[in-house]
């Protein structure tokens, strides 16, 4: 039962709650420091299931690893001998594994990375980064489930991608990070977690300007040298206890954000009738009185965020009137919607696009976290259905909202 959520709905939730570290962010930021010659400190690395997974993935390789008594995380690769080749048993549970390609191929010439894992939201192909690689010098056969790389002569090349992957992204900055000569990636991904991987590998000595922008310039240095960083906010969880004020009739003051990186999430959830203001702890969030019905499509940074996209269907069951949403970046993200349908949810599936007709009272069923932000959309349906919804493979959740229960009942959630 250790994996099942019991939630009992229909207490508007108040008070207000801390947002831990990313997880994207610290994830990338945990690889790109065993680029770094010492021991990196990273403050803000949230304890989560997939940042546990990715230190037996870096311990498995030779990196020393440790958490400090202040909360930080130290990180210390081997002075030589750095294993080139991930785990497929670890790698297959952590998507995020696949960012030692860039990382390794930067700063040890080769890499055996297994095609990874993590969530189930699509075929998620690894083409760009791989093409990203190439450009820069590397060799690349994929076989067997893995991909093989190496690098013996490499130089700063320019990098068009496709589309603005995130992961393809940070895999080129790092890999780039070390690689003699000026990279440049047009059509980069704009996120704010690629700014924080550009700005934590230039408070190592990198050269890298314009993230943030989608066209990134990467000078090649041949040393990168271990600090102390501070890993910024997480605007998914942000949002995610944002909707659990609106959805459940509550007031919650988010603290520790950066309300930028939220405008895309804050100005949909004002067009649903939600009053969110920023104060100087964070963002304060007031529910309405009746949820408006609002249209969502999701894309790349500022756009509407994919990883908040099934946490918005939920509060949307509760609209006045019928919503439409559609997905434009991963191809599996409705598998929520059955879950969502067990609850007495109202929607149809047709393609990318979902329209959710409102208007429904949730009531408490027995569902499954097919996924990770699936799971929290269940949590907050849960949370504002009548009687206790039971939330099984709850697992999914826990590898990335950190403290979650304890989180929700000191707002005066009924969960266990
Ligand atoms: C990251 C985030 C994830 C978020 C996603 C989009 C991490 C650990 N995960 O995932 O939470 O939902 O960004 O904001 O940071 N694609 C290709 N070829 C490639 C790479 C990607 O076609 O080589 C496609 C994918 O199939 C998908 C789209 O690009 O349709 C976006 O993927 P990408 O931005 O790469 O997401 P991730 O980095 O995997």
């Amino acid at each position: 039962m250790k994996n099942t959520l019991f939630i009992e709905g229909g207490y508007p939730l108040q008070g207000q709650v801390r947002v831990s570290g990313a997880k994207n962010a610290g994830l990338v930021l945990m690889v790109a420091s065993i680029m770094a010659e010492g021991e990196t400190i990273l403050d803000n690395v949230p304890r989560i299931k997939d940042v546990e997974v990715l230190i037996q993935i870096l311990e498995d390789l030779g990196v020393r690893i440790s958490w400090n008594r202040d909360g930080s995380l130290s990180i210390c690769p081997p002075s030589s001998g750095l294993k080139t080749q991930t785990s497929y048993e670890l790698s297959k549970k952590l998507r995020a594994s696949n960012l030692l390609l860039g990382a390794l191929l930067g700063s040890q010439g080769e890499a055996q990375v297994s095609l990874p894992g993590g969530c189930d939201i699509g075929s998620r192909p690894m083409d760009l980064h791989i093409k990203g690689v190439q450009a820069l010098g590397a060799e690349v056969d994929v076989e067997y489930g893995y991909i093989y790389a190496t690098s013996k002569e490499r130089s700063g090349s320019r990098v068009y991608l496709d589309f603005p992957s995130v992961g393809a992204t940070e895999n080129i900055i790092m890999m780039a990070a070390k690689t003699p000569g000026q990279t440049v990636i047009e059509n980069a991904a704009k996120e704010p977690e690629i700014v924080d991987l550009a700005n934590f590998i230039n408070s190592m000595g990198g050269r890298i300007r314009g993230a943030g922008t989608d066209v990134i310039k990467i000078e090649g240095v041949p040393t990168l040298t271990a600090g102390r960083y501070a890993i910024i906010p997480d605007r998914i969880e942000a949002g995610t206890y944002m909707i659990a004020a609106a959805i459940t009739g509550g007031e919650i003051l988010v603290e520790n954000v950066i309300p930028t990186h939220l405008h895309p999430i804050i100005a949909k959830l004002q067009e649903t009738g939600a009053q969110v203001e920023e104060v100087k702890q964070g963002v304060l969030v007031k529910a309405a009185q009746h949820i408006t019905p609002v249209d969502i499509k999701t894309l790349p940074y500022p756009g509407f965020p994919t990883d908040m996209q099934s946490q918005m269907m939920a509060l949307l069951c509760h609209a006045q009137g019928s919503s439409i949403i559609v997905e434009n970046v991963f191809e599996n993200r409705f598998q929520i919607v059955d879950e969502l349908k067990r609850m007495g949810a109202r929607i149809k599936v047709e393609g990318h696009t979902a329209v959710v007709e409102g208007g429904t009272r949730l009531s408490g069923a027995k569902v499954r976290a097919t996924d990770l932000r699936a799971g929290a959309a269940l949590v907050l349906a849960a949370l504002a259905a009548d009687g206790v919804t039971e939330i099984e493979d709850a697992g999914h959740i826990f590898r990335g909202y950190e403290k979650i229960e304890d989180k929700l009942k000191s707002l005066g959630a009924k969960v266990r």
